[in-house]
């Protein structure tokens, strides 16, 4: 079974508390989104293996250890995990990105799909797949089902802030997927939205409302 890890770094915290704020722009939005996206990446890859190589100090040599080059892709969900990447590429710069595009009917809340470009090799990368809010849960299982179909078996799950319900589709619809986030909240409300949540992340990144 996945796990699900709920970050309390007090940096990220802090973050959080500004981005829930509904007087907090535009610009400041989107700047946390991108921080706290890369304080999230931090834990998320803390099992990424590594091997042991001896380099040359001014001093002396010196035992190191190197990322042991598996691949990674990087796929937000669209629009708002778009303004995650940036976050992830600062600490992972090789990454190959992908992108899936869905949107959340407003009547069912599932997710429509319009978009979906991945890496040619993506099936050989951990694929790391970006969105800030895990509300019903129906994006995120469909994204990672459109990978599961393009043969990836290794995937994580990264957003900002998750509701009980969609972390509880995901352990229904991929059990081996763990999910990473900044914040578990309480509940959804009739129309889907996190409470309390910060909001439509899309519009609050993008500036639409
Ligand atoms: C938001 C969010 C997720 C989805 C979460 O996207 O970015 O993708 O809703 O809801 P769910 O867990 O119930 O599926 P939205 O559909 O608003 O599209 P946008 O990113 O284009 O604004
Ligand atoms: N999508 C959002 O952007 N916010 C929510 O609270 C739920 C879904």
């Amino acid at each position: 079974m996945g796990n699900v890890y709920i970050l309390d770094h007090p940096l990220l915290q802090h973050k959080l508390s500004i981005m829930r704020d509904k007087s907090t722009g535009v610009k400041e939005f989107r700047e946390l989104t991108a921080e706290v996206a890369m304080l999230v990446c931090y834990e998320a890859t803390r099992d990424l293996s590594t091997e042991e190589l001896e380099v040359e100090t001014p001093v002396g040599r010196a035992k190191v250890r190197k990322l042991s080059g598996k691949k990674l892709a990087i796929v937000p969900i669209l629009r708002a995990g778009l303004g995650m990447v940036d976050g992830l590429l600062n600490l992972i710069p090789s990454a190959k990105v992908g992108h899936i595009g869905l949107y959340r009917d407003p009547e069912t809340l599932g997710p429509v799909e319009y978009y979906c470009k991945l890496p040619q090799d993506v099936s050989e990368r951990e694929v790391i797949v970006a969105d800030p809010m895990l509300a019903t849960g129906g994006s995120a299982s469909a994204a990672i089902g459109f990978l599961k179909a393009r043969g990836c078996s290794r995937i994580k799950l990264m957003c900002i802030i998750a509701a009980p319900e969609g972390i509880e589709r995901m352990r229904q619809d991929h059990p081996d997927v763990d999910i990473f986030c900044a914040c578990c909240d309480e509940r959804l409300n009739e129309h889907g939205y996190i409470v309390p949540g910060l909001g439509d992340a899309g519009d609050r990144i993008f500036g639409t409302k």
